[in-house]
């Protein structure tokens, strides 16, 4: 029997039958900071078909501030999200909000011109000042604090390359100065400092936000999945909901706004212009003083740690370990090398949370938002923010909402999705994006036959069956999950992620959980079933 693609269960050691899941080998407890000391909600799946002038698919950073400008400037507005707003990347982001972001304006200014540069910087400062607005306005507790945002390097040839950043910086509209001290980084060459920059919990922000697009008349609707988006006169909207009703419904809009990461509706081919990144966080209480600002290594692999204050706790968030999703090898191991970093740079005395989510970059390292399609003027998209969708989200939000008003914003044609991809983009999208097709032919190649019965207890396998793989993880309890390995966007073969126990798409970053169900967009659907293969791979009576 051939098996192949085998992954290791979490555990150091070989598990038995019967044994408690041993996570020891991982710090804290695996749930975000925000999720874990925000309360849930519980907006009402859609019933009945209804109509209005603006829908809004996902509930994250971008559709929630999207829906709440719209509903506020008096437009009937339903938003629907798959799952539970705020839980997707936005629920399991860092949180700094910050004009800053990483080796940014020199790049911008190089590929795209001064000009773009300027619009960028200026789309950030403004979602930066619309969240203070809108806490002082609301009254909201958050955490939203004001800090300097300093990226620094620990590389000695650097030094010109943050000297190029700072006057890029400078160029766009924003003061950034020289920082000679990384509190926590003896290895440190070189830094440069931007103040005035903030953080925040986005999920309490956002949990505001919701209660007041309510308050302006907008409809929320949560475990409903938009499954398919067609228009006639007026946009329908088909949805499903995701709990165990599986509830059919429509929406009638004039104008959609896609806000679901990754669009779910593709008409631009940014299949072939973003590419999904994974990383990875760990919340710690730290020995001594929490660092004074945000900190950002720009070198590989990047390093980041800000502070964040809960219920009286002081707790420091470190960040790092990025790898295309799906293509991380053992993504535990990865939880392991950011905390041994973690150990090396402070006196940790506790890790408390641990998580991980995924972000998507653009191939010319702008943002895509704006019109999604080349004929649709009134359908809307919003991705590839590059790690960086706090400040970029708020601006997209703001910004689609303003073309819903037939206003313009004045950093908008920066972020057209429809721009023409220039030269150094079509090379990058050859390093990024076009790996896909090799996990795509060796997927298939590789999964030949084998049955799923040697399988320990949470360990997972592809196996090939009638020439097509399959997806089996045997949980703790010894059940056997089969499903198709066959992503249903576009066909590429999953990759198990053991440390979050999901099966993650390498090509465009779907992810599954083991019982097929979706995860993270572009999929809309969730891994097909293999009905009879679990069934012979029980073991049969003699
Ligand atoms: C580890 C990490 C740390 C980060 N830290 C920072 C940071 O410090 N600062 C910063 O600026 N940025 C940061 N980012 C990036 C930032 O968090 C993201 O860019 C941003 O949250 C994306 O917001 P979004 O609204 O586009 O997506 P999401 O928050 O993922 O929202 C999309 C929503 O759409 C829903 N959805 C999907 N499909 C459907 C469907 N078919 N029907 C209905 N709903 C659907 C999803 O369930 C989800 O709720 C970080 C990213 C990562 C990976
Ligand atoms: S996400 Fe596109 S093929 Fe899987």
């Amino acid at each position: 029997m051939l098996r192949d693609a085998q992954y290791p269960p979490m555990t150091e050691h070989a598990p038995s039958p019967g044994d408690e899941p041993d996570e020891s080998t991982l710090p804290g407890e695996p749930a975000s900071i925000w999720l874990a000391t925000n309360p849930e909600t519980a907006f009402p799946p859609l019933a009945d078909s209804t109509s209005v002038d603006v829908a809004v698919c996902g509930g994250g950073i971008v559709g929630l501030t999207a829906a709440m400008q719209v509903a506020a400037a008096g437009f009937s507005v339903a938003l629907l999200e798959r799952n539970r707003i705020v839980t997707g990347t936005t629920g399991h982001s860092t949180a700094k909000l910050t004009t800053q972001h990483g080796l940014k304006y020199d790049t911008l200014r190089t590929k795209h011109g001064p000009e773009t540069a300027r619009r960028y910087a200026a789309a950030n400062q403004a979602a930066i000042e619309h969240v203070a607005n809108r806490i002082r306005q609301w009254d909201v507790e958050c955490g939203f604090e004001r800090k300097p945002a300093i990226i620094y390097t620990e590389k000695g040839d650097h030094g010109s390359t943050l000297r190029a950043e700072r006057e890029a910086a400078w160029e766009a509209g924003i003061s950034a100065t020289a920082e000679d001290e990384i509190p926590f980084s003896t290895a440190a060459t070189a830094g440069l400092r931007f103040d005035e920059q903030a953080q925040f919990d986005p999920r309490a922000y956002l949990l505001a936000v919701a209660e007041q697009f309510e308050a302006a008349g907008g409809q929320l609707y949560e475990q409903t999945a938009v499954t398919d988006i067609s228009n006639g006169n007026r946009y329908r909207i088909e949805t499903e909901t995701t709990d165990e009703t599986s509830t059919t419904a429509t929406v009638g809009a004039d104008e959609v706004i896609v806000a679901t990461q990754f669009p779910i509706r593709d008409r631009l081919g940014l299949f072939g212009r973003l590419y999904p990144k994974q990383s990875y966080v760990l919340a710690a209480e730290i020995a001594g003083d929490q660092p004074e600002g945000m900190y950002y290594r720009v070198d590989e692999p990047y390093f980041s740690v800000r502070s964040a204050s809960l219920d009286g706790r002081e707790l420091t968030l470190i960040g790092g370990q990025n790898h295309k999703t799906g293509q991380g090898g053992d993504t535990a191991e990865r939880y392991r090398r950011l905390e041994r970093e973690a150990r090396e740079t402070f006196e940790i005395e506790e890790i408390v949370y641990r998580w991980s989510t995924q972000d998507f970059a653009s191939v010319d390292n702008l943002p895509y938002v704006g019109h999604g399609g080349p004929l649709t003027n009134d359908l809307y998209i919003a991705t590839g923010f590059g790690g960086w969708g706090m400040s970029n989200g708020i601006a997209a939000g703001l910004q689609l909402a303003d073309m819903v008003r037939g206003r313009e914003t004045p950093w908008q044609r920066a972020f057209d999705p429809r721009r023409v991809t220039v030269r150094e983009s079509a090379e990058k999208l050859v390093t990024e994006t076009v790996n896909e097709g090799g996990q795509f032919i060796r997927g298939w190649m590789k999964h030949a036959r084998a049955e799923p019965t040697d399988l320990q207890p949470d360990e997972a396998a592809i196996y090939g069956r009638e020439a097509k793989p399959v997806a089996a993880y045997r949980d703790r309890d010894g059940e056997l999950h089969t499903r198709s390995a066959v992503c249903p966007h576009m066909g590429c073969v999953v990759e198990f992620n053991p440390a979050e126990r999901s099966w993650d798409c390498p090509c465009h970053g779907s992810r599954f959980a083991v019982d097929g169900s979706v995860i993270d967009a572009p999929a809309i659907e969730g891994l097909s079933s293999i009905d009879d293969l679990k069934r012979d791979s029980e073991p049969q009576p003699d």
